[in-house]
């Protein structure tokens, strides 16, 4: 009797054994299953965190009557970016602009390569960008004097630079080569000419279509 006992409690446990190890199975299945799904996340979730955060992006842009100024704001707007005021440290007047008279400021600047005009204030902590967007309005095909005076303000070394213009009729031709030879050893994307009154939606297409962000 004792023997027989002996022989059903082992014929139990093996059973019991059995049964959980059949019991584990599926959890265990499971576990596995979850294992192998955060495996499948996990490279996602590292990959995400290996993605480079967004660039920091300044647009900086000169404006005598707004009109840059516009798209300046709506580039800023949509790109989450900082907004930058190239400010004359003496303002033009409309005799400043006159672009009928040979002898006015706007005229005189332009006529001379090496002039520039002075800029009121900085950007504070250059650095930090790696994106810097350039805006100014065409002056006779080029970009305004001032504007080479901002350029040659700083070290844009390894950055991208992108300029962007408004004018009354011409395209962005060669407007922005003055300012591509001063920062040479930035990385320069094509630029883009829009007129006064562009909506956020063309500029954002323009914008969205660099890769930069
Ligand atoms: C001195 C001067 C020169 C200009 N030269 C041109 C030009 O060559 N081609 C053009 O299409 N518009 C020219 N314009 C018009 C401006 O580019 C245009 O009005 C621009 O949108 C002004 O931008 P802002 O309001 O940001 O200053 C000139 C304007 C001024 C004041």
């Amino acid at each position: 009797m004792k023997r027989i006992g002996m022989i059903l409690l082992t014929a139990m446990t093996i059973l019991s054994l059995g049964a959980c190890a059949g019991g584990n199975e599926p959890a265990g299945n499971g576990t596995n299953a979850e294992s192998s799904q955060n495996s499948a996340v996990q490279p996602k979730a590292s990959e995400e965190s290996e993605t480079p955060e967004g660039s920091k992006i300044l647009v900086a842009y000169f404006s005598a009557t707004n009109n840059t100024e516009g798209v300046a704001q709506k580039l800023a707007d949509g790109l989450g970016a900082d907004l930058y005021e190239i400010t004359p440290e003496q303002p033009y007047t409309d005799e400043d602009l006159d672009y009928g008279n040979s002898g006015s400021r706007s005229s005189v600047e332009m006529d001379d390569p090496s002039s520039r005009p002075g800029i009121s204030g900085s950007v504070e902590n250059m650095e930090q960008y790696d994106v810097v967007f350039i805006g100014y309005p065409i002056w006779w095909g080029e970009a305004p004097r001032i504007m080479s005076t901002f350029i040659e303000s700083y070290d844009f070394s390894g950055k991208t630079l992108v300029a962007f213009c408004t004018s009354a009729s011409s395209g962005f031709g060669s407007s922005d080569s003055a300012l591509r030879s001063a920062a040479s050893g930035a990385e320069w994307l094509s630029g883009h000419r829009f007129s006064a009154g562009v909506d956020s939606d063309e500029v954002m297409e323009w914008a969205n279509g660099l890769g930069i962000n």
